[in-house]
């Protein structure tokens, strides 16, 4: 079987995360999104994968080369400026001569693939669409079928009463590849408003396929950080016995499980004193100091170092962060290489881009964003 994976996006809506790290590559629970879905694809029997890239290919491409080292063959189809999600997969149309799935490369979710193309051969479907259920409909294109599934409309961002489905479109996709033609070739097209609705025009049969499968959009850092909420809670209670969300701990942190919902990565230094409440997944090679303390949901990188009597609190650390003594995190998003001086405090819905550098006594109040490289000097930023 093979698959497209659409990953060719700017992310902007993560930014300024995604400034030098295309979205699908950033990490879930330390290691590249793209790696783990990648993983799950050869899982379900999915032997060719093409990456769709277009903004920063080489991040990717020298990451994961002809896919070797996962087990998968990788091949990155050339699109000199962005065609689109359906005029990606258009571009590598000659190379797919069978039922194929099509992923976006930003959403987390743990779909039973086999099912969705048992579904799509049931129904003799020429396009599968895979639906999930939102509570707010409006925001979203959605999907109205007949009671068998076969799609009837789309309806684009539909106001609250005129919203007649909660099912919206999971971007996932089964498609058989005679449905290509109706993509123009060298052009930018989607497939929301572009060929779906055109096939549903013409009469062939596209299908929804309603999942319950979790599902999450990685696009924004909220969403991000809230797929790491999640996953560790998620991965506690099942360890815990409660098998509540048994699926989604389809998904562990690396690193040996200390203590129930805490995982340490191989040669962390972490101090007696220092407070642990789970869940919480330390990289590899992380320094804690005494008094700190480091409370879950939370992640931390590999070679992060927390200072003496700080707290890092439901926030996710990328690699090498360095958190200054006494310093306060609170459920932020650091990315690589962040140093954090003493005593600053970095609040809720905070976004801290690769290479900032925060000396000490600074206070970020709720939702600071600070981008690449940014250095703010000691005091820049005083609490209101
Ligand atoms: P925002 O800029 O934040 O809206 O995100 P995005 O454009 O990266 O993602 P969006 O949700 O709009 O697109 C869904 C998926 O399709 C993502 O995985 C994108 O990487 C991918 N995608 C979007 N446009 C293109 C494109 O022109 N070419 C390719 N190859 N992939 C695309």
């Amino acid at each position: 079987m093979k698959a497209v994976v659409l990953a060719g996006g700017e992310g902007i809506r993560l930014r300024p995360l995604t400034s030098n790290l295309p979205k699908p590559m950033i990490p879930i629970l330390n290691r590249p999104f793209l790696e783990r879905l990648l993983l799950r694809l050869k899982e379900h029997g999915v032997g060719e994968v093409a990456l769709a890239l277009s903004y920063l290919p080489e991040v990717v491409k020298s990451r994961f080369g002809d896919g070797d080292g996962l087990g998968v063959r990788l091949f990155y189809p050339q699109e000199e400026r962005p065609l689109g999600t359906a005029g990606a997969v258009k571009n590598w149309a000659i190379h797919l001569n069978d039922a194929f799935f099509v992923f976006n490369g930003d959403i987390f979710t743990d779909l039973d693939l086999g099912q969705v193309l048992r579904f799509h051969r049931e129904k003799q479907a020429k396009a599968t669409i895979v639906l999930t259920q939102v509570e707010d409909p409006t925001a979203y294109g959605v999907v109205e079928m007949d009671p068998s599934g076969r799609v009837k409309r789309f309806v684009e961002k539909p106001p609250a009463d005129q919203a007649n489905s909660r099912w919206v479109n999971a971007g996932t996709y089964v498609l058989e590849p005679e449905v290509l033609e109706h993509i123009p070739a060298g052009k930018h097209s989607m497939f929301e408003r572009g060929l779906f609705p055109l096939l549903v025009e013409m009469g062939v049969p596209v299908y929804g396929y309603p999942s319950r499968a979790y599902w999450m959009d990685l696009g924004t850092p909220r969403n991000y950080l809230q797929v790491h909420r999640d996953l560790l809670l998620g991965g506690a209670s099942f360890i815990g016995g409660s098998n509540l969300v048994g699926q989604r701990s389809m998904v562990r942190p690396d690193g040996e499980m200390v203590q129930e919902g805490v995982w340490v990565g191989a040669g962390c230094r972490i101090a007696p004193d220092v407070r642990l409440k789970p869940p919480v997944a330390l990289g590899p090679r992380c320094v804690v100091e005494s008094g700190a303390q480091v409370l879950g949901p939370l992640v931390m990188g590999a070679e992060c170092i927390v200072g003496a009597g700080a707290v890092v609190d439901g926030a996710l650390l990328w690699d090498r962060v360095q958190v200054g003594p006494k310093a306060t995190l609170t459920r932020c998003i650091v990315a690589g290489g962040v140093v954090v001086g003493a005593g600053v405090t970095v609040g809720p819905g905070c976004v801290l881009a690769d290479g900032v550098v925060v000396e000490e006594g600074n206070h970020l109040g709720d939702g600071v964003v600070l981008w690449p490289g940014k250095h703010l000097e000691a005091g820049s930023l005083t609490r209101a």
